[in-house]
């Protein structure tokens, strides 16, 4: 069912007010890549940073977020993008907010990164592909998935038997195999500090 008959309301404190006493500007940084690529490790230490310079930040994780608001969703292409979906549209709350929110999702669809980004503004959307060879990822195996995945245990594997579709234009694109996770941390940092807090 659908929602009808609803009208949005106006509040008086909006989203410039917020900007106002944060002192910088929100945005969504998007991590995007296999599971084991190295996404919620890179996407904690950036929060770290950010946070430790007076940002305000949250991180939505896959692993986490699936434990509770996306807890219904499977791993099917539909379940898929329907995690994705939920997740851009709190992710563009929190923008709303004023915060700068992180989010560490396989997210493998091309369509479903792109929808999340028209949801907010120019400038609003910073995807990041987190780029490891799935061998890499494979080898390294923290969780012990990939090994389930290649015994037929777990179906639709992102990697082994359900797509990753790379992101042609990410606005930044760490190569985890070959940078240092310092390295990495400091690209997005970068990246993000100018972003949210322009030279005057
Ligand atoms: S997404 O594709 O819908 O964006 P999401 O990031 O939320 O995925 O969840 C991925 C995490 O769920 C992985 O890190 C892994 O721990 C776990 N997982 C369980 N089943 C699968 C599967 N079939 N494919 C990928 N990850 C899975």
């Amino acid at each position: 069912m659908r929602s009808t008959n609803i009208k949005p309301q106006e509040y008086k404190v909006g989203k410039e007010d917020r900007i106002g006493a944060n002192g910088h500007l929100p945005c969504i940084v998007w991590f995007t890549g296999l599971s084991g690529s190295g996404k919620s490790t890179i996407a904690n230490q950036v929060e770290q940073k950010l946070f430790g310079a007076g940002i305000k930040t949250y991180v939505l994780d896959g692993d986490n977020v699936r434990h509770g608001l996306n807890n219904n969703v499977d791993f099917t292409e539909a379940g898929r993008q329907e995690n994705i979906r939920r997740i851009g549209e709190v992710a563009k709350l929190f923008v709303d907010a004023g915060i700068v929110v992180l989010t560490a999702f396989i997210s493998p669809f091309k369509r479903d990164r792109e929808s999340v980004r028209s949801l907010v503004g120019e400038g609003e959307f910073v995807e990041v592909f987190v780029n490891c060879p799935l061998e890499i990822c494979e080898a390294r195996d923290v969780k012990g998935l990939y090994k389930k995945a290649r015994a037929g245990q777990i179906p639709d594997f992102t990697g082994i038997s359900s797509p990753f579709e790379a992101p042609e234009n990410a606005e930044i694109e760490i190569a985890t195999d070959r940078l240092s996770v310092d390295q990495s941390v400091e690209t997005v940092v970068a990246y993000v500090m100018n972003l949210i807090k322009p030279a005057k």
